[in-house]
């Protein structure tokens, strides 16, 4: 359930109108809902909390999915944690007030001045993915007289996600090490007296629909930790990573928190061991939207009609890279029979085409229409392609709203390039 609901004929977020918000900040612009937000967050951690035998697992957002502060701040209120993937993302989630004992910190080429920095704030865990990287994080922990906790990435070989674009726990993707890879690795993190070995993550790609792939890759990841532990090796810590997926209204409805937490509940509810969790979609994906406006229907001879938008895969690359389907409402649907349109963008290449052959209420030049389900990478994977200024986002609240990230100037795009001096 969102906070996008239609009201008197037009959809609004939450109580604001999104005519005026779009009126007040210009086009394109991303809208979250504070309350979607929110309730995301409460149903994924109660539906954990159901089950006491999983007690009160960290709930570290990904925030790669949408890391604007102010989203961060709302998550991190409600005692979210932060799972990051850059020196930048840690820095996002301590300024946003998630504090170091609830950050996660992954990736797969960490450098050593990240690891570096990531040892200085003391961030809670860092996930290991492969052993040159465990090395050189006991030789900066070393020479820092630190103590980092450590787990060890595992690849479990399940294939799971949506697209092969975001599919990564099978043994060709380039995360995490193989289960018997795993045991040596945490072996010596164990007795690196660098090191806090904490245990054991894994994470099998992103909007999965379906439970088997991760019961199955849960299960590979218990057996790891009973092996770990008859070699006489503490693991207090199972971290199953994100990829539960979100309903974009094309695709099987994906199993509700509470189905995933019973099934985590069966297949590793006994161990006597701390969970993580780090969800990033199911959190953000329905809780934000991006509002656009119509330049122009138009209609070929041939009976084709393009509804170019003043929205671009600059600002939603999703639709180009993954092939992905959003649903598109208009803001103030007219009345009339569905027309089929090609939805495209002003950018100038093909692939600047969200959809094609979609059957929408008619629309005309001025109207607003809004991609749902973009919360989540969306505004993060946005560039200034084609020097079109970097998108804005606004966060609304009950009747409030804020701008989030304001649009730059064109002044502001210019001046961050300075000419070389022989120029
Ligand atoms: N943990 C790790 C280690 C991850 O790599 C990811 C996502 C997550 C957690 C969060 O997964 P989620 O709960 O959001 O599925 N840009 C793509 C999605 C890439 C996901 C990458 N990893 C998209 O737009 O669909």
């Amino acid at each position: 359930m969102n906070h996008f609901e239609p009201r008197d004929g037009e959809l609004r977020c939450e109580d604001v109108s999104l005519t005026a918000l779009a009126e007040a900040v210009g086009t394109p612009l991303y809208v979250y809902s504070s309350a979607t937000l929110e309730r995301h967050y409460r149903v994924f951690r109660e539906a954990l909390e159901a089950f006491p035998r999983l007690g009160a697992p960290l709930i570290a957002y990904a925030v790669k999915a949408n890391s604007n502060l102010s989203v961060l701040a709302t998550l991190g209120r409600l005692g979210a944690g932060a799972d990051t993937v850059s020196e930048g993302e840690i820095r996002r989630a301590l300024a946003a007030g998630i504090p170091a004992s609830r950050i996660v910190y992954s990736g797969v080429g960490k450098t050593a001045a990240e690891l570096a920095f990531a040892l200085e704030t003391g961030v809670e865990q860092i996930n290991i993915e492969s052993e040159p990287e465990l090395t050189l994080l006991a030789s900066l922990a070393r020479t820092r007289g630190v103590r980092p906790g450590v787990v060890i990435r595992v690849n479990p070989d399940v294939g799971a996600g949506g697209h092969a674009k975001i599919s990564t726990g099978t043994r060709e993707s380039k995360f995490g090490v193989s289960l018997a890879e795993a045991e040596r690795l945490y072996a010596l993190a164990e007795a690196d007296p660098n090191l806090k070995a904490l245990g054991v993550a894994c994470h099998i790609g992103s909007q999965i629909t379906d439970l088997a792939p991760l019961a199955r890759a849960f299960g590979l990841m218990r057996d790891l930790v009973e092996r770990l532990r008859a070699q006489g090796l503490t693991v207090e810590r199972l971290d199953l990573g994100g990829g539960l997926g979100v309903p974009y209204f094309n695709q099987p409805d994906p199993p509700a928190p509470m189905a995933f937490a019973a099934m985590v509940d069966s297949v590793v509810g006994d161990m006597d061991i701390d969970l993580a969790f780090e969800p990033g979609r199911a959190i953000a994906a329905n809780a934000g939207v991006l509002l656009a406006r119509v330049i122009h229907v138009h209609a070929r001879p041939d009976g084709r009609r393009f509804l170019v938008l003043d929205a671009a895969m600059n600002d939603l690359i999703r639709p180009a890279m993954y092939d992905a389907y959003h649903d598109i409402r208009p803001v103030n649907p007219r009345p009339g029979p569905l027309v089929t349109y090609d939805v495209v963008g002003p950018v100038c290449e093909t692939g600047d085409t969200f959809t094609r052959d979609r059957d929408l209420p008619p629309l005309e030049a001025g109207d607003l229409v809004a991609f749902m389900s973009a919360g989540a990478y969306g505004a993060v994977m946005s560039s200034e392609y084609n020097t079109r200024p970097l998108i804005p986002e606004g966060l609304v609240k009950g009747a409030d709203w804020a701008v989030v990230r304001p649009r730059p100037t064109y002044d502001e795009i210019l001046a961050r390039e300075p000419a070389a001096p022989w120029l």
